[in-house]
């Protein structure tokens, strides 16, 4: 496939390529982790942030877009819908060489940027309208924050990263997004879409770079908040390094180690579907993907038989093939994929689907592993994400040690549930801490219309989705003695 040009950071309504003011030295090439050959594009040699005057513009560019109406900014940020779709296949091919994933799922992403795009600028703006609240005689009206900073990961490259983005916009915080520095290609692509927009130079700015231009980001005293999807152990970081800083609201959407409970076979057909997606679906790379299935043991031979017949036949292959899904994303993801299954075979587990490694594609492809294993409550191994394609089973009649295994990993992101009884359902409510449960549905799969974050391990109660534009306001409180 044809490589693309890199333009480098998106600075002041401008590209830092699109003119010839810069000379570009070649460096690394960036390649597709689906297909060895396919270079996506080349980067520069030396990589520099021009880091205080990014931070300058975003708050000078703040002090015009935050005293435009809510109708206004509205206004300015439609078109998106008709750029994102007039750009559809460019995006979502782009997503799926980068990330590997095959195309109808790339495609579901770009779809979900034009559903949110109306999300957004409609039904959310209700949450931050403002109110007057004639007991107090005063109202509230929600306030922009300032300069927002939007911290991206790889595995939904668009999606993710827009769902705080476009908010923030909205709301009249100016942006800084820094997508991860695996998917570089995505976050170009997607700051394409809002330079077409020709909004005020530095209201929406992007930088390029990995963990140290971000920490750098993160800690500059000109922001006012950092919005971060990502991993436990970075957002960990992220939060250490703010520990002292309270200019600054701080969301973290993390990771999560995912359960499955199938209690009974009343939707027997549909449980095994759903749990096939949520265990391999983005070859286990969503932070909602199911990490163990918890089985009754009144119908745990039947579907492991079923469950492991059906993850064999599902075809791993190329993007353009629209396969099941493609391969993970670098050669640390097949390390960890391998070396998980090695410790579970050494801690006694049984492969009763062994993953294996297809070095004959020509790129990160891994088929999907299936272990059984005893629950051990006091070791720790089995509760860090492993981000693959691979899932753990244990079995159990009671509903005490379920609950147990749900809780142990101290995430809090997804659960999926196949339970009749209303008891199990009203136990799962009260003894577990978790920001979604999908009842007869895959652990995987966020609505548009619901919030989307985790506790403990995956997030700190700041949820995005429905509610991310909560996160781009602070309330404020005013009163007035004669009316306003
Ligand atoms: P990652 O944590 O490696 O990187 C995420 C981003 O953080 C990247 O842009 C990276 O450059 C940046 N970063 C790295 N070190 C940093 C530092 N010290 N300070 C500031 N920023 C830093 O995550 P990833 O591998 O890109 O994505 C996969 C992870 O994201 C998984 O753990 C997954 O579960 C999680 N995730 C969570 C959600 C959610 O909504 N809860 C959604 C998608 C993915
Ligand atoms: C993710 O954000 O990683 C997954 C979203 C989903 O549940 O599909």
């Amino acid at each position: 496939m044809q490589s693309i040009k890199y333009w480098g950071h998106y600075i002041d309504g401008k590209f830092e390529w699109s003119d010839k003011k810069n000379s570009f030295v070649s460096g690394p090439k960036h390649i597709s982790p689906a297909a060895f050959d396919d270079v996506i594009f080349t980067l520069p040699k030396k990589f520099s942030a021009p880091v205080d005057f990014v931070f300058e513009t975003g708050k000078k560019a703040y002090q015009s877009w935050a005293r435009l109406s809510v109708n206004e900014r509205v206004k300015k940020l439609s078109p998106l819908k008709k750029i994102i779709k007039s750009s559809w296949p460019e995006l979502a091919q782009i997503i799926s060489r980068e990330t590997g994933k095959p195309l109808w799922e790339s495609e579901g992403e770009v779809k979900a940027l034009v559903g949110k795009t109306q999300f957004v600028l409609g039904e959310a703006l209700d949450r931050i309208k403002e109110q007057t609240i004639s007991k107090a005689q005063g109202r509230i009206r929600f306030k922009s924050r300032g300069l927002i900073l939007v911290i991206g990961p790889f595995n939904f490259p668009m999606h993710l990263p827009f769902g705080q983005i476009l908010p923030a916009l909205t709301a009249g915080n100016t942006v800084i997004f820094k997508p991860s520095e695996k998917t570089p290609a995505s976050g170009q692509k997607l700051a394409e879409c809002f330079h077409k927009l020709k909004l005020p130079s530095g209201v929406f700015q992007m930088l390029q770079g990995g963990a140290e231009i971000s920490e750098q980001l993160c800690r500059h005293n000109n922001g006012d908040g950092v919005l971060f999807t990502g991993s436990f152990e970075t957002g960990q970081k992220i939060k250490e390094n703010l520990i002292k800083d309270h200019s600054k609201i701080l969301a973290l959407e993390m990771g999560g180690y995912n359960s499955a409970l199938i209690w009974d076979d009343k939707d027997y057909e549909q449980a095994l579907e759903e749990t096939l997606k949520g265990c391999f679906w983005t070859s286990g790379q969503r932070c909602s993907s199911t990490s163990q299935i918890i089985l009754h043991k009144k119908i745990s031979r039947r579907f492991i038989k079923d469950f492991v017949r059906r993850a064999r036949e599902l075809s791993v292959d190329h993007w353009s093939h629209n396969p099941f899904m493609g391969p993970v994303i670098d050669q640390s993801s097949v390390h960890r994929f391998m070396a998980f299954q090695k410790e579970v075979k050494k801690r006694g587990g049984a492969l009763l689907l062994e993953g294996q490694k297809l070095s004959g594609k020509k790129g990160h492809y891994v088929s999907p592993g299936i272990y059984k294993m005893q629950f051990d409550k006091s070791s720790r191994f089995g509760t860090k994400e492993t981000f693959t394609p691979q899932v753990i089973i244990y079995e159990t009649s009671d509903l005490d040690s379920a609950l147990d295994m749900i809780n142990h990993s101290g995430y809090g992101l997804s659960l999926s549930v196949f339970a009749e009884d209303p008891t199990v359902r009203d136990e799962i409510f009260y003894r577990t801490r978790l920001g979604l449960i999908n009842y007869n549905l895959s652990s995987v799969g966020a609505s548009l219309f619901l919030p989307f974050g985790g506790l403990g391990k995956s997030g700190n109660d700041r949820p995005a989705g429905a509610f991310a534009i909560d996160l781009c306001v602070s309330p404020l409180a005013e009163k007035i003695k004669n009316g306003f």
